[in-house]
């Protein structure tokens, strides 16, 4: 056994695990991170897809032990402390763009990723993000329009924080920049 710590959706775990253990098996099973879900394991599905150091991952191709140190953020981390969706959560449920939903917690984790690096991606670049990720259900339409939503709501976001300075106080504004 080989004694690991990773912090997960903002929570430090300790724990020991055999090295052969795969971080999806270890989320799920050891830490209860159900959310985040098998399709295959075997690296082809993507729904088992987190954030490992902030980029989208098939957890399913990575052992827990690989992750000792880092930050891991699933599908359940997400939402605000006040449960406000996150703006990719909101757009698929406001898009219907899932139906059985099994493909779902990873698309929402690789949609972020994608829009992480390119917050305004037209219909081919998400096309292209999400081409890890398969979904049986629903024809990838409407997942495409809520990741152009969520990047649309993700943009207006930013842009009320980013003018937010200007109405500040110089203190805050100097503050802004260095941070
Ligand atoms: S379960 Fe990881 S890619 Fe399918
Ligand atoms: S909604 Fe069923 S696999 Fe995508």
């Amino acid at each position: 056994m080989t004694r690991i710590s990773m912090t997960v959706d903002g929570v430090t775990y300790d724990d020991d695990v055999e090295p052969r253990t795969l971080l999806v098996h270890h989320l799920r099973e050891r830490l209860g991170k159900v959310g985040t879900v098998v399709g295959c394991d075997t690296t082809n599905c993507g729904s088992c897809t987190v954030l490992l150091g902030g980029r989208g991952v098939k957890s399913c191709s990575v052992l827990a032990v690989q992750a000792d140190g880092m930050d891991v953020t699933t599908v359940e981390g997400l939402a605000g402390a006040d449960g406000e969706l996150h703006p990719v959560q909101r757009a698929f449920h406001e898009t219907h763009a899932l139906q059985c939903g099994y493909c779902t917690p990873g698309m929402i984790m690789a949609a972020v990723d994608l829009l992480s690096e390119n917050p305004d991606p037209t219909d081919d670049e998400v096309r292209e993000g999400l081409e890890g990720n398969l979904c049986r259900c629903t024809g990838y339409q409407n997942i495409v329009q809520a990741v152009r939503d969520a990047a649309t709501s993700m943009r207006a976001g930013t842009a009320a924080t980013v003018d937010a300075p200007a109405q500040a106080s110089p203190a805050a504004q100097t503050q802004g920049v260095t941070t």
